[in-house]
């Protein structure tokens, strides 16, 4: 990004500049996503969630070829973090505003194949609308709540739809970081990211504050993350799931075909600033994939 824009942002909100992440100066023909001190800047993000929150779920949004997830599980692994990742391995969606930015339909397609991953990373390919509500009833999110999200799924819907399926389940809590990788440069990229953000802090009523940001040399965005700095108003005791989730079985790979999913039906209550509607029952399409145990658990 230009230094301009860079300044612009910085001064707008208050960031002081020794948040960032120094650039690497030692390799100048490197990609926006190898470069060190993307790494370094994801390092010290992963780093500040709150030893109480370690036990939350891990999640990263646009695994493409697995890079980043396989990098923070790895710094994770000491403490024994799972990390969820999510893609359709087919590319980003069409978006309208995408395509102004060179974000079009189809951009980072693996053509359906799965990266290879860590042991402590499990894949959920398909559409973040089929797959994210789907995971996260499935592991009662609310419960557990959510320790580090990387969102780098680049555009706002996909980055808004996000947000919007954390929120609305309580899985936010104060002390959440969410890292994300384009947040902020030109008046274009502000309107991805940082928008759908914004948009989350003031639906969810949380506060937020930047912990670090790095900006990759000859590029027109910077990642940054932030830290929840207050109970967001769908966290905690006020929300509860109204209807039973069976337990999982775990998996290494999540094919998005239904298979072993275990949640019957889930209703979330939250105290949001504005009556929510009840999520759709999540059905389990393949009840003989499940335990038996739970499958004679489930209500009549
Ligand atoms: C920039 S790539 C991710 C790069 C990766 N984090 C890395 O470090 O190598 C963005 C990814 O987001 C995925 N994506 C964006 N929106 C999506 C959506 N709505 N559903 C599923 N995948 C999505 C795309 O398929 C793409 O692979």
């Amino acid at each position: 990004m230009s230094p301009s824009a860079k300044q612009k942002f910085l001064l707008a909100h208050n960031i002081p500049p020794a948040l960032e992440v120094p650039p690497d100066d030692t390799k100048r023909s490197i990609s926006a996503h190898t470069d060190a001190s993307r790494l370094r800047h994801l390092a010290f993000a992963v780093d500040q969630v709150p030893p109480r929150l370690r036990h939350g779920l891990h999640l990263e949004f646009g695994v493409r070829n697995a890079l980043s997830i396989n990098f923070l599980a790895a710094k994770t692994d000491a403490y024994g973090a799972v990390w969820d990742g999510f893609d359709s391995f087919v590319g980003l969606p069409s978006s309208g505003s995408g395509e102004r930015v060179g974000w079009g339909a189809g951009v980072f397609t693996r053509h359906g194949s799965l990266p290879t991953v860590r042991t402590n990373v499990r894949l959920h390919a398909g559409w973040f609308n089929e797959t994210v509500p789907r995971l996260l009833d499935a592991k009662h999110a609310s419960t557990r709540g959510v320790a580090f999200v990387h969102l780098d799924a680049d555009l706002y819907e996909s980055t808004a739809l996000v947000l919007e399926a954390l929120g609305s389940r309580c899985a936010l809590r104060k002390g959440t970081v969410l890292s994300f990788d384009e947040l902020f440069g030109t008046a274009a990229v502000l309107a991805h990211e940082y928008r759908a953000l914004n948009e989350a802090a003031a639906k969810w009523q949380f506060k937020y504050e930047f912990i670090s940001y790095a900006i990759t040399r000859k590029s027109a965005y910077a990642r940054a993350a932030v830290r929840i700095t207050s109970r967001p108003q769908s966290a905690g005791s006020a929300c509860r799931l109204a209807a039973p989730v069976l337990p999982c079985r775990p998996r290494n790979v999540y094919i998005d075909a239904g298979v072993n999913w275990c949640v019957i039906a889930a209703t979330w209550e939250c105290s949001a600033p504005e009556p929510l509607s009840p999520l759709a029952a999540i059905q389990v399409q393949h009840a003989s994939a499940l335990p038996r145990r739970a499958a004679r658990a489930r209500p009549p």
